[in-house]
């Protein structure tokens, strides 16, 4: 048979129908399940867009609730979930290893881990996306030498996140700041990481499987593991002034600026937008504008000398530095994020299922005559 041509990257190959969101890398457009991402990162909350990305539509009021309890229910671990937290906290364990690893251990105790039916998973779904969370928070507070806090009923998933990592009330700015990250990360077409969770769950194994498939494709760092790095590049520049040279020389040694480019868009990530918005409030309001400022000269250098756009993961870097978050959780509040996005595409894939088996191109020798070991030279 002949096969067609080698798209290095599966670059422009589409290899499904999905409802969850489509990206207009020309326009800088991003919709999740219809909605512009602009109008739910201004009025919308993490909640509803957990419903909104399991139903394709918004809640009434009384699903929102509902959407809303559950989700807290799920905010706590058992006995043997807290002691695998405890044990990696103290390790040399990166928290993304330990997430990718937490992931499947969560498969060991919950009850519907064999039950495939839209259901199950829907409450799998529930359960990952309170247990990262939670698992996440507590994993550097006793690293810290720090006892875990139980979550809050009443508060919503990114201020209780804020709460759980701190131990202090997160005021408006932040808890909404981050209420805005996760709706923003919760979903990105067939991005990496979703690619990954959809094969997996495409030879119908469990849903724990997919999204530990989709945790280790997203450590990656020309994936979610970027905004850690774009960080790093920060706070190595140290200073506005030296912003410039330190990106012409990064270029001249044919460096790749960690936070620009992306494979679909070809203009600003529309949720850049936001993020940028907040990196300028935020860092303003710790009096550390230089975090900001420096990005925003970072992006003049990289914009003018390479015609690149930042992604999201360029202003999420100094968003989440000027609010205390540790340089390495920052991959993993992607992934708390956008393990919501990795749940709605496995459903997706479970109810119109197809093995996902592309073909390579061969390029190795053929027809080698095999030689016993004793007679190679
Ligand atoms: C996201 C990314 C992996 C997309 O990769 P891609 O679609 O395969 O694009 P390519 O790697 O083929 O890059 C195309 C060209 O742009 C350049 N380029 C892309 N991103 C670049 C970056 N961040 N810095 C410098 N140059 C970059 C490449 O060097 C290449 O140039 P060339 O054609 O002269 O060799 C890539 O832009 C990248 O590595 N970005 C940095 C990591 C990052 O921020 N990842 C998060 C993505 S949300």
């Amino acid at each position: 048979m002949q096969l067609a041509e080698v798209r290095e990257g599966l670059e422009g190959v589409v290899v499904a129908n999905s409802s969850m969101s489509w990206i207009d890398g020309e326009n800088g457009v991003l919709i999740y399940q219809g909605y512009n991402i602009h109008d739910l990162a201004e009025k919308s909350t993490f909640e509803e867009v957990i419903f909104l990305l399991w139903n394709g539509r918004l809640p009434t009021q009384a699903e929102f609730d509902d959407y809303f309890k559950r989700l807290s229910d799920e905010r706590q671990l058992n006995d043997q979930e807290w002691d695998f937290v405890r044990r990696y906290a103290n390790s040399q364990v990166h928290p993304m290893a330990f997430l990718r690893t937490a992931v499947s251990f969560l498969a060991h105790s919950d009850p519907d881990v064999e039950d495939n039916s839209h259901e199950a998973n829907v409450r799998k779904g529930f359960r990952l996306t309170g247990k990262m969370a939670v698992m996440v928070a507590a994993f550097d507070r006793i690293r810290n030498g720090k006892e875990p806090l139980q979550a809050k009923p009443e508060w919503n998933h990114a201020k209780n996140f804020l709460w759980m990592l701190k131990g202090r009330e997160p005021d408006e700015l932040e808890a909404r700041a981050m209420d805005v990250a996760l709706i923003l990360h919760a979903d990105h077409g067939f991005n990496a990481s979703t690619f990954a969770a959809r094969v997996t769950a495409a030879t119908l194994s469990d849903l724990h499987s997919a999204i530990t498939s989709a945790v280790g494709t997203l450590k990656g760092p020309l994936h979610g593991g970027a905004n850690t790095r774009v960080m790093q590049m920060l706070l190595e520049i140290g200073e506005v002034e030296r912003a410039e040279q330190w990106v012409l020389d990064a270029l001249a040694r044919k460096e790749r600026i960690m936070g620009f480019g992306h494979r679909v868009y070809r203009t600003m990530d529309p949720r850049a937008v936001h993020l940028r918005e907040l990196s300028k409030k935020l860092c303003e309001r710790i009096g550390e504008t230089k975090w900001y400022e420096m990005s925003e000269k970072i992006f003049e250098v990289v914009h003018r000398e390479k015609g690149l756009w930042p992604n999201v993961d360029f202003f999420s870097a100094s968003t989440y530095y000027a609010m205390g978050i540790p340089l390495d959780l920052y991959t993993p509040i992607f992934a708390m994020s956008r393990v919501v996005g990795w749940v709605g595409h496995c459903l997706e894939q479970y109810a119109h299922n197809r093995l996902i088996r592309p073909r390579a191109n061969y390029v190795g020798p053929k027809g080698l005559q095999y030689v016993p070991i004793d007679q190679r030279t």
